[in-house]
């Protein structure tokens, strides 16, 4: 009777290393926001790869600058009351601390604006601080409010 739990719970923290949990809520709202952001990070990335890299193609740039603007807006709705369930990575503070979750929003569509705005002059010099600047705001928010 005493070793089941332990049991359970070892097989659960299992589970959650591999990511095998699986979001069998209506609607999967943890899966959607995961997914809305692995999708960011698929438009984001490329563009601080090719900066590291030092093959800054202007005009491809911009087209990720365009991606990473279109979707900036999909994870947010899928954190609803009571969605901090397995796989979800948040934190509680999402939802205890939300005037200052709805500011780091804030902050990231804020830095992607300027973003695009560099990436439009299509000059390496002016866009390397305002990605570093959105990398800041991801970075930023996830120290707070997402499991490391
Ligand atoms: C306002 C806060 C905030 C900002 C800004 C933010 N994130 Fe996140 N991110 C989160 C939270 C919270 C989670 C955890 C989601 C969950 O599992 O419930 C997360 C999760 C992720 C994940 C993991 C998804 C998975 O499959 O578990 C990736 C990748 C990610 N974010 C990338 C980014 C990138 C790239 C940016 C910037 C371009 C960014 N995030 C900006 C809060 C933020």
């Amino acid at each position: 009777m005493l070793r089941l739990p332990a049991l359970l719970l070892i097989s659960l923290l299992t589970l959650a290393a591999c990511g095998e949990v699986e979001d069998t809520r209506p609607g999967q709202p943890v899966k959607t926001r995961q997914e809305a952001f692995k999708s960011l990070l698929r438009s984001f990335e490329p563009m601080g790869t090719m900066l590291k890299e030092k093959r800054y193609d202007a005009d491809k740039f911009l087209a990720l600058a365009q991606d990473v603007v279109s979707k900036r807006d999909a994870p947010w709705s899928h954190f609803g009351p009571d969605t901090n369930y397995p796989p979800s990575k948040s934190r509680a503070e999402v939802w205890s601390k939300s005037a200052e979750f709805e500011q780091a929003q804030k902050d990231f569509i804020t830095a992607t604006d300027v973003l695009l705005v560099a990436a439009q002059t299509k000059k390496e010099a002016s866009v390397g601080e305002p990605y570093k600047k959105v990398y800041e705001t991801c970075q930023g928010c996830h120290k707070v409010f997402r499991e490391r």
